[in-house]
């Protein structure tokens, strides 16, 4: 039983992004707020984990419904003990078409110099770093676990060396807490092999606390690096496929691109080919939904391919999301769904 699978909007199945642990060792303001994760939260057992046996075996059924792009994620995927077993596994995959399928992986970069190297070998593809600030007290704010800049620099200066590019680095934007950092960061990445995007502060999950008026819209993130000076002119690019998260744009001076992301004022829902595999096994439909749908019961019932793929099959024709298009329609919404899953929990 294999074949395309079409949503309700006729949007494809195309990327799968897998969350492998929900813990982190980075407290960010905006994701992870220590008042909220701190020594009493609840985070999953070890036996709540799907095994790696599990997730592969996932992944290998939705690669033959379509999937061409697998991220690893967490909460800080890097914590996941043996994670570079996982990825031997996810690369021994092959599509249908025999089109490439990349390998991908979201980290906070603590762990990267030294896991990267281990990482390539394995065969991963590549990796997304996040960074939020150049300067240390700001970004140490913002992890808000005494991690240094340096020690991001460091993990991706080794994984650019190893070979794990190309290599993005992604910033989210807090009015008020980082968004002086906005010409510093493009300034230090123009030239440079990283490619730098700015990301929307988003109201994603239910205990940072979102506020419309904390997020600056990615316009004014192109408008304050335009006028910073005259070696930082940007234009437009255009995007690599259709449904890319990020809108290019270039130097002018031929150094480079950056990105923006702009989930909160320029929804791109419309061509959203993402499903995300929790680290417990439910699939989710949206970086935004309340609920997911439960295959670790199917898997762990001895479920064959046949009903497994039946179920993935079910979630994805029936899907209508779009909730990022929606809060824009009515600006109020942020609030008034129930449940947001937490972004540690689902991945970014
Ligand atoms: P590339 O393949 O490198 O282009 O990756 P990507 O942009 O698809 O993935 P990445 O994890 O780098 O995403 C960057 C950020 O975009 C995430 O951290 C989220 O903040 C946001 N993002 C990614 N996917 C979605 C999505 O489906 N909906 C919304 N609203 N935001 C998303
Ligand atoms: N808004 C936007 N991006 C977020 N991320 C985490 N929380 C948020 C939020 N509230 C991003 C991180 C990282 C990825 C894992 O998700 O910066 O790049
Ligand atoms: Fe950890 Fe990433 Fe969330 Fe920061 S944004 S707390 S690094 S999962
Ligand atoms: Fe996709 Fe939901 Fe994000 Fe829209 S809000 S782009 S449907 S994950």
């Amino acid at each position: 039983a294999t074949g395309l699978l079409q949503d309700s909007l006729q949007r494809p199945l195309r990327d799968l992004r897998i969350s492998v642990t929900d813990r982190c060792n980075f407290r960010c303001v905006y994701c992870m707020p220590r008042e909220v994760f701190d020594k009493n939260y609840p985070y999953l057992p070890h036996s709540a984990l799907l095994t790696f046996e599990e997730i592969t075996r996932l992944a290998k059924l939705m690669v033959a419904h379509g999937v061409r792009k697998i991220r690893l994620t967490g909460g800080e995927p890097l914590l996941r003990k043996n994670l570079d077993r996982l990825i031997a596994m996810l690369r021994d995959l092959t599509t249908p078409d025999g089109h490439a399928l990349d390998i991908t992986l979201t980290t906070n970069g603590a762990l990267l110099a030294q896991k990267a190297q281990q990482l390539k070998d394995a065969g991963l593809d590549r990796v997304t770093v996040s960074l939020d600030a150049l300067d240390d007290g700001i970004f140490k704010r913002m992890n808000d676990a005494d991690f240094s800049v340096d020690e991001v620099l460091k993990g991706l200066e080794v994984a650019h060396q190893v070979g794990l590019g190309p290599i993005k680095v992604n910033m989210v934007v807090k009015k008020g807490v980082n968004d002086n950092q906005i010409v510093p960061m493009a300034r230090y990445f123009k030239g440079s092999p990283f490619v730098l995007r700015f990301i929307e502060y988003m109201d994603v999950g239910a205990s940072n606390g979102w506020q419309m008026d904390e997020v600056i819209p990615s316009q004014q993130v192109i408008d304050r690096i335009n006028l910073s000076s005259p070696d930082m002119q940007l234009q437009p690019l255009e995007a690599h496929y259709s449904g890319e998260t990020a809108q290019r744009w270039q130097y002018n001076d031929g150094s480079g691109e950056i990105g923006v992301i702009s989930s909160v004022t320029q929804a791109f829902c419309r061509d959203c080919t993402r499903l995300r595999l929790s680290t417990e096994g439910k699939i989710y439909t949206c970086l935004f939904a309340s609920q997911g749908h439960d295959l670790r019961t199917l898997l762990r019932n001895n479920a064959d391919d046949a009903q497994l793929t039946s179920a993935i099959g079910h979630v994805w024709t029936q899907r209508t999301d779009r909730y990022s298009e929606l809060r824009s329609a009515q600006s109020s919404l942020g609030g008034s769904v129930p449940n947001k899953v937490e972004m540690s929990y689902i991945g970014g």
